[in-house]
């Protein structure tokens, strides 16, 4: 039956999703799927019933596509999906929440402190220095692809940062800076039979690792194998796997982790849900690099669609 391949909406990363979502829709149609492009933001979801689709790939990323929204939206209407469901899909899209679902599952993580937006008198942004150290991160809780993110090197700077995440969420996460490599570990599959893929080592330019270096330029190197000996990346995909877990995904998922240079311990940063397929893109990197091709990864996320 017809696949409508669910891309761009209308969260900041909808320029992301056009990309991750052409991909897709290509990959399937050559392996001869019966694949459309279908654009929530242009029309309404209630016209993939009405038009006949039977299943979604789910290739949206950010609110109202990889939030629950549209995962609960598929649900009324009764159509199979791509990865998580609801809860598990609104949970991981707010990091927030996401930490305290793992704390209670004892999983390491950054240490953090949470503003709401009024709190931000100078006294409370010293105090969260004096907590977390410098340099530390700032981050609006529901973005992706680095979007309204700050790594604050001097007191000073707090404010400023504090203020660009404050204008995409009403809450603003400031975290422990974690010393050490940038990872990434995507997970296919569900529950106990859930996997992990080899982790990538992701090592940024000088000037770090953001939104335009993420999927524009070539500054940004991705090792995998990763190199990390074979006893500690098979610790960081059972964290993340057990991470996975936790939240109840399905489907897929990729777990972001830093590995702190002083002792090589790993510390989870989030779970995305939706994550990208762009030609940049981390999930089908690992999967390439386990036998499995692009063609390969996107027939088998939609063999297990479900609602
Ligand atoms: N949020 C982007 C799409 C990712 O995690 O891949
Ligand atoms: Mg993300």
């Amino acid at each position: 039956g017809k696949v409508a391949v669910l891309m761009g909406g209308s969260s900041a990363e909808r320029e992301i999703s056009l990309l991750s979502g052409g991909g897709v829709l290509q990959a399937l149609q050559s392996q001869g799927v019966d694949a459309h492009a279908f654009d929530p933001a242009q029309r309404p979801l209630a016209e993939l019933e009405t038009d006949g689709f039977e299943r979604c790939f789910i290739a949206l990323h950010g609110r109202h596509g990889e939030d629950g929204t549209v995962q609960g939206a598929l649900e009324l209407l009764g159509i199979p999906y791509t990865g998580s469901g609801v809860m598990a899909s609104a949970i991981a899209m707010d990091k927030v929440m996401t930490k305290r679902v793992w704390a209670a599952e004892g999983l390491p993580m950054p240490r953090q402190v949470v503003l709401r937006r009024p709190e931000c008198s100078p006294e409370r942004l010293a105090a969260v220095v004096a907590e977390l150290g410098l340099p530390l991160i700032v981050k609006p809780p529901h973005e992706g692809s680095s979007i309204g993110m700050t790594k604050v090197e001097q007191a000073s700077q707090l404010a400023a940062a504090v203020e660009l995440a404050a204008r995409h969420d009403s809450v603003v996460l400031c975290e422990e800076f974690i010393q050490g490599a940038e990872l990434t570990c995507p997970v296919l599959g569900e529950g106990e039979t859930a996997q992990a893929l080899p982790v990538i080592r992701i090592v940024p330019p000088p000037a770090g690792y953001d939104y335009n270096n993420k999927y524009f330029t070539d500054e940004v190197k991705y090792l995998v194998p990763s190199g990390l000996d074979a006893a500690l990346e098979a610790r960081v995909q059972d964290i993340v796997l057990k991470a996975y877990r936790a939240l109840g995904c399905r489907g897929w998922g990729r777990a972001d982790l830093m590995l702190r240079a002083s002792d090589g311990a790993p510390f989870l940063l989030e779970m995305n849900t939706s994550p990208g397929m762009t030609g940049h893109s981390l999930v089908p990197m690992s999967a390439r690099a386990a036998g499995i091709t692009y063609e390969q990864l996107c027939l088998r996320l939609l063999a297990a669609a479900a609602l």
